[in-house]
């Protein structure tokens, strides 16, 4: 049998899945490629995960105010210090009205960060961030709910990094997500964008 053909449909199939992906991808308003970013409807669900003092958190305890949500983790070297960074001095700007925002870091390296760890790692960025946790199936579902990628690649120490995504979601008052900004922000420009929500 020729296998030429077979090849042929083979790669005509994958074409055509490429072409779907990418469709679908750009029809559901995909996060990354604009620094920031309004109106993307369905990125976002509901989620419970454990928080960095062991407590169950749901998507529901932020409801009422306005959440900053931010995927990473702490073994990260350089983007996720960074940018949590940015999200701390953006939010001591807005002095009073600072309490109106919660800070969330949800980890993509549950194996790694424990309450404990997150608990540690984000007293650095202030007393108002709260870290989530949970089970790599739990993770898994909320990252592919912000449509948040992540995967890990191992190092030549034997341990490993975890590549991700790097998206700041402003959620609103309802959990739904208003805009998404990426880690070229600065403080300046995030503050002034939070100053304008009412
Ligand atoms: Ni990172």
């Amino acid at each position: 049998m020729n296998r030429a053909p077979t090849t042929l449909i083979v790669l005509a199939l994958l074409l055509a899945i490429l072409a779907g992906g990418l469709l679908w991808y750009i029809g559901e308003g995909a996060p990354g490629g604009p620094s920031s970013g309004i109106g993307v409807a369905d990125i976002g669900g509901p989620f419970a995960l454990i928080d960095q003092n062991g407590l169950r958190r749901t998507d529901r305890d932020f409801h009422g105010r306005y959440a900053l949500l931010y995927f990473g983790y702490s073994y990260c070297p350089d983007v996720c210090p960074t940018t949590l960074g940015v999200m701390a001095d953006a939010l001591a700007k807005l002095g009073p009205r600072t309490s109106r925002f919660v800070p969330v870091f949800i980890t993509i390296d549950p194996e790694r960060d424990t309450p404990t760890v997150l608990k540690k790692y984000l007293a650095a960025f202030g007393p108002n961030f709260v870290g989530l946790t949970g089970s790599l199936a739990d993770i898994t579902k909320v990252a592919h709910e912000y449509r948040v990628y992540f995967a890990k690649h191992k190092l030549g120490d034997g341990s490993y990094a975890v590549d991700h995504s790097s998206v700041i979601y402003l959620l609103g008052p309802d959990g739904k997500l208003l805009k998404f900004y990426d880690e070229t922000e600065t403080p300046d420009q995030l503050a002034k964008d939070l100053r304008a929500v009412r």
